[in-house]
């Protein structure tokens, strides 16, 4: 038995940075499911697929390289869209969904709990998460947020396309119908348009607190 925060949320939320100060802070290991699909829908590009093809996805997603999560080359917007095509597959789905659930219930190294950042943990992959958080912000907000980020990765692009990619891919994850974005009917619902980081993660801190603490002590010890 683990402890499991399932942190979701519209794209460039804060999901991510939340779902990482989170584990920190808790001592729990941390997976961006995210990258999982991003690492699917990079590795169809290189193999000069079509993310669109389920075939094409479901390939790469069975053959999926881990040691290449923490690649640059995943965090571009291309990618982000490509990500959002190969995640609206079910075989897809399927095939990373053993992985996440696995990583829940078996967290690395001697943590006694994990947090997961994306679209459908407390809905599909952890219905039984300890703690759920729903992330959201203004789209604008969310799009200056992205701009800066791959700003910092060298990406130089024009703030109104993000807006728009931002809002067209939600619109895909939201409509979608296998695990389509939504809170879980227990989320606890966070809107960071008017919170900065430390603000964000001291409200998504008091949000999950009181059910990480009371399931800790729960936990039988050792
Ligand atoms: O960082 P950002 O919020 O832009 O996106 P991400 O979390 O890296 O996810 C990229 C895409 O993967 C999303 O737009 C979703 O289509 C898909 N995804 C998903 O379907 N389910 C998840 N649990 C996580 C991501």
């Amino acid at each position: 038995m683990t402890i499991v925060i399932a942190v979701d949320g519209t794209a460039a939320s804060g999901k991510g940075t939340l779902a990482k100060r989170l584990a920190r802070h808790f001592n729990f290991a941390h997976l961006d499911s995210g990258s999982l699909y991003r690492l699917v829908a990079l590795a169809v590009l290189e193999a000069k697929g079509d993310p669109a093809k389920e075939n094409d996805a479901v390939a790469a997603a069975h053959a999926i390289d881990l040691t290449r999560a923490g690649d640059p080359a995943i965090r571009t917007d291309l990618v982000g869209r490509m990500a959002s095509l190969v995640s609206a597959h079910p075989t897809v789905r399927a095939a990373l969904l053993r992985f996440q659930r696995d990583f829940a219930a078996r967290p690395v190294g001697e943590s006694r709990g994990a947090v997961i950042d994306g679209r459908d943990i407390g809905t599909v992959i952890c219905p039984d998460a300890t703690a759920k958080v729903f992330v959201d912000a203004r789209p604008e907000t969310r799009a200056h947020r992205r701009w800066l980020e791959l700003q910092n990765l060298g990406i130089a692009r024009e703030e109104h396309h993000i807006l728009k990619e931002l809002v067209a891919r939600d619109h895909a994850d939201r409509n979608r119908t296998v695990s389509p974005m939504k809170p879980a009917a227990d989320a606890l619902l966070l809107d960071t348009s008017d919170l900065d980081i430390d603000a964000a993660f001291a409200a998504a801190l008091a949000l999950v607190q009181p059910k990480v603490e009371a399931a800790l002590k729960a936990l039988p010890r050792g």
